[in-house]
């Protein structure tokens, strides 16, 4: 193979423009096409910044024809020669260097390729499963390119404004303590202190809220977090935040920086303008409205509750549904009774897959409703429901009655889907708001007992601290996570600063002072040395890159991703390791039974 001795690089390739023709260039790259037309040969060279034709003439220089013959795809070149612009009928306008070729005056073969088992293209159309063990070559593709130069400047722009305002960026360890944000750990096994084990971070918050104790201020860092948990279209099992935390701050003040990041990253990314502040809405009118906290509000179809109307319905399964606590709400999918029974049928599949026991629907037709559950209900609540959801000819209304919880979820969910089937969704659009007030607690129906729904450390509502022991449901908590095209990007929460409280809040969701003790003591004890007044926020770059690079696959925004499966295709990562390894970590492996 030849090297690149006494041949310097002067361009990328798509760096050179009209105004350069003329001049000498050499450049380097991977051939992405050979043409062979008789005397001439053409071969398109890329590289990250783009492609560039090279043309060889074997009536100028047959030995140099000879040798470009021999170029394959992938084969690493450099080229030296002299840039031309291209006669007008060869002139490629789908192509930013159409109007430009290099008329090659030395050739050099750098490195071999075999034949790749994929071409790399844009939009390859090659198995993802392929393209994964081949990571390296798909990576070569300009879309995957142009994303991962797209995350670089998020990282950047986002270095430089927390810069600006006022924050520090400190790193927190990888090898720590179980952390707080409820998803399983991976861990570490330490060889130095057998049957111990480090946990890696689901995120850095116990540091961060150390480093305020510390007197930092303000802290961000991007960093990378790690959850045991199922994988889904926007989950990998190790992500990464943006994460910061501010001293001295309430709800505003986190909120206000944080619009301000979002503002610039769209308009310095896409020149798009979002106006602050950005919308909100308390996490129960979100339920309500869309059955989710993090709606996709780029279309209305909002959730109607017909509870009322029903209440003593003859339809059994409303009347009795709501006797027991629940309600019962309604979709107005309009347009959708153009749908087929079987589309219809595939929309209660939906709603099953989200506990749903079945999917209620009215057609409204020119002077009559088509429906299994018309004959039920009576005059009056047919108009009522009509009314409410203000259905017209050719509208299709969709009910669900259960629990509110269940509820929420299928609707949501089957509202997402009619989004798209019915292509309600602007997909030009990014619609970013918060969600604020969620509430403090949860109910875990497994372990009977009330869990934080963010995490321990976050603030009750100062107007619901009164709440705390008469109705741990009612009371909200200073948390809000933010939400943009039905993503939620990031999320974070005041802190609570005084040590009675927080004693307060370990007792209501079942710590012992002991366990308490034992799992945050070292934070706990910082606490008692002047704990200023804090809170922060993270959000997910991951998913920040995924909407402006208008991708719905994580794995499309991360140079080497996981699989559904938590394994990364390439290294073979998880792997067994070697019998040695295990014993001085004194682990034996067994069956796991099934
Ligand atoms: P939270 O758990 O909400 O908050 O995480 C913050 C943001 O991280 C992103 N995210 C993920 N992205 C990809 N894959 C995952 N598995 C994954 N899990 C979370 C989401 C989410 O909004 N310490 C708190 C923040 C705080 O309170 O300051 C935290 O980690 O976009
Ligand atoms: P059934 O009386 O069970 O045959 O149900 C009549 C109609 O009501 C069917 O279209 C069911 O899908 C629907 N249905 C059953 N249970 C529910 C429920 N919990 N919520 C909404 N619709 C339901």
């Amino acid at each position: 193979m030849e090297n690149i001795q006494g041949m310097k690089r002067t361009h990328r390739c798509a760096e050179l423009t009209v105004a350069d023709a003329g001049k000498e260039v050499v450049l380097m790259g991977w051939a992405q096409r050979r043409r062979d037309l008789g005397a001439l040969i053409f071969i398109t060279l890329r590289d990250r910044s783009g492609i560039m034709q090279v043309v060889f003439n074997s009536e100028t220089d047959p030995e140099l024809h000879e040798k470009a013959f021999q170029v394959r795809s992938e084969y690493v070149l450099a080229v030296r020669g002299t840039l031309a612009l291209r006669s007008p009928e060869a002139i490629n306008k789908n192509m930013p260097t159409g109007e430009l070729e290099v008329i090659a005056t030395e050739l050099r073969i750098l490195s071999k390729s075999e034949t790749p088992p994929f071409h790399i293209e844009e939009d390859s159309h090659a198995n993802e499963v392929l393209r994964l063990k081949y990571r390296y070559l798909d990576l070569r593709r300009p879309d995957l390119q142009k994303i991962l130069m797209l995350r670089h400047r998020v990282a950047k722009l986002a270095r430089d404004y927390y810069d600006e305002n006022g924050f520090y960026e400190i790193e927190t360890p990888v090898l720590g303590r179980s952390t707080p944000e409820g998803a399983r750990d991976y861990l570490v096994p330490s060889r130095v202190h057998p049957g111990k084990f480090y946990a890696l971070p689901q995120s850095p918050q116990l540091f961060k809220q150390l480093l305020m104790v510390a007197g930092y201020d303000r802290y961000m860092q991007i960093t990378k977090c790690f959850r045991d948990e199922d994988l889904r279209a926007d989950r990998q099992p190790e992500f990464t935040q943006i994460d910061l935390e501010m001293s001295f701050v309430d709800v505003e003040d986190v909120i206000k920086v944080n619009e301000g990041f979002i503002q610039r990253l769209f308009k310095q990314l896409l020149n798009i303008d979002m106006p602050v502040p950005f919308k909100r809405l308390s996490f129960n009118e979100a339920m309500a409205r869309y059955g989710s906290d993090k709606p996709d509000t780029r279309f209305d179809m909002e959730l109607i509750d017909l509870s009322d109307v029903v209440k003593d319905s003859g339809f059994k399964v409303f009347s009795d549904t709501i006797a027991s606590g629940g309600s019962v709400r309604a979709l107005n999918a309009r347009g959708g009774g153009s749908f087929s029974r079987k589309e219809i049928d595939a929309l209660g599949e939906v709603v099953k897959t989200y506990k749903a026991k079945g999917l209620a629907w009215i057609v409204v037709e020119e002077d009559s409703l088509r429906s299994p559950i018309a004959k039920f209900l009576s005059e009056e609540e047919k108009s009522k429901i009509l009314e409410r959801t203000k259905a017209e000819k050719g509208d299709l209304l969709l009910f669900v009655a259960d629990k509110d919880e269940i509820v929420f979820d299928s609707l949501g969910h089957l509202r997402l889907h009619l989004g798209e089937k019915l292509n309600l969704i602007d997909k030009n659009r990014y619609d970013v708001l918060w969600i604020t007030e969620f509430p403090l607690f949860e109910w875990d129906e497994e372990e009977e007992r009330w869990v934080a729904k963010h995490h321990p450390f976050t603030s009750p509502m100062d107007e619901d601290i009164d709440y705390l022991d008469s109705d741990p449901a009612r009371v909200r908590a200073k948390a809000y996570d933010i939400v943009i095209n039905g993503y939620e990007v990031g999320g974070g929460s005041i802190r609570i600063h005084n040590q009675e409280l927080q004693q307060k809040m370990f007792n209501l969701i079942g710590f012992t002072d002991e366990q308490a003790k034992e799992r945050f003591g070292f934070l706990l004890e910082a606490f008692k040395y002047g704990t200023p007044p804090h809170g922060g926020l993270a959000f997910g770059l991951d998913r920040l890159v995924m909407l402006l690079a208008k991708t719905d696959n994580i794995r499309d925004v991360i140079a080497f991703p996981k699989v559904q499966t938590a394994s990364d295709l390439m290294t073979n990562a998880p792997d067994i390791v070697d019998d040695k390894q295990l014993e001085e970590l004194c682990i034996k492996t067994v069956e796991k039974s099934e």
